[in-house]
């Protein structure tokens, strides 16, 4: 499918057997990427997560295979080996392969296991960045990730993991804010190790649901109120969430103007 547009920006040649790990974005279309958009209507074959948004689907080429590879309806997501597998299958087949992970695909999104594995079969690829949901997230939200008089860092990280998990103690020790991915489950637990490891409990905090989609909502707390609030609200996930004096932000930057859950 031509673009004139995109025909004008000289973008690269997307290859029969080239896959491409292709980052979403946060939900918003238009946070989609040039290079992704070009992707989305080159591709044979695409490998998508639960997360990507169906107006981005729809941009896809119409002649172009979708096929879904994320959890729903609270089925295990397929195991992350297979997915690499059929990566592989599908570039020795001499399709373009467009495997499209919400978000970026190298910020908690495994993209870098799909990309060894097809290093590992000599298969050629191209990363397209994404923008990652905390940090747009918090933006839609009115919060800067930075701010001169508030942060000088900011740590993005995972409330769910494969090993022993963050060491809690060590971030709060920081002060510099947190900005959670997968955190929805862990939220009373964490919030908890922060406050063990020195952090006030009245930090501010911010669990963004939804995020630059028209469903986004946004529950403001404090550390230790947070697990709370949010288990007395009708809010879902996805969320990221945001913790510390950035978070306090929003009640001056809320420039999306929906009021709080
Ligand atoms: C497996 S991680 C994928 C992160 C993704 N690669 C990125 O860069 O945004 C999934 C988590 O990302 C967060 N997330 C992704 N999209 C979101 C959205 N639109 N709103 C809120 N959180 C989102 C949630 O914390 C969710 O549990």
């Amino acid at each position: 499918m031509t673009d004139p547009t995109l025909s004008a920006l000289d973008l690269p040649a997307f290859n029969p057997g080239c896959v491409w790990l292709v980052g979403a974005g946060p939900g918003d279309p238009g946070l989609l990427t040039l290079l992704a958009l070009h992707a989305l209507r080159q591709a044979d074959h695409i490998v998508y997560d639960a997360l990507v948004d169906d107006r981005i689907l729809g941009l896809a080429n119409p002649a172009a295979v979708k096929e879904f590879a994320g959890k729903r309806g609270g089925r295990p997501s397929p195991a992350q080996e297979d997915i690499s597998l059929r990566l592989v299958e599908l570039g020795r087949q001499g399709l373009r392969v467009l495997r499209l992970k919400a978000g970026d695909p190298f910020v908690f999104g495994r993209g870098g296991e799909e990309a060894l594995a097809l290093v590992a079969a000599g298969l050629p690829f191209r990363v397209v960045p994404g923008i990652t949901a905390g940090l747009a997230g918090p933006a839609y939200a009115g919060i800067p990730a930075t701010h001169r008089t508030a942060n000088q860092a900011v740590i993005l990280v995972t409330g769910q993991s494969a090993g022993d998990g963050p060491d809690w103690a060590a971030l709060a020790a920081t002060r510099a804010p947190l900005i959670l991915y997968m955190a929805w489950r862990g939220l009373g637990g964490i919030a908890q190790a922060l406050q063990d490891g020195g952090l006030p409990p009245d930090t501010a905090v911010a669990v963004i649901c939804d995020a630059t989609t028209p469903r986004q909502r946004v529950l403001t707390s404090t550390l230790g109120a947070c697990a709370r609030d949010l288990g007395a609200s009708d809010l879902a996930p996805p969320a990221i969430i945001v913790i510390g004096a950035i978070a306090e932000l929003r009640g001056t930057l809320n420039w999306l103007g929906v009021a709080d859950a």
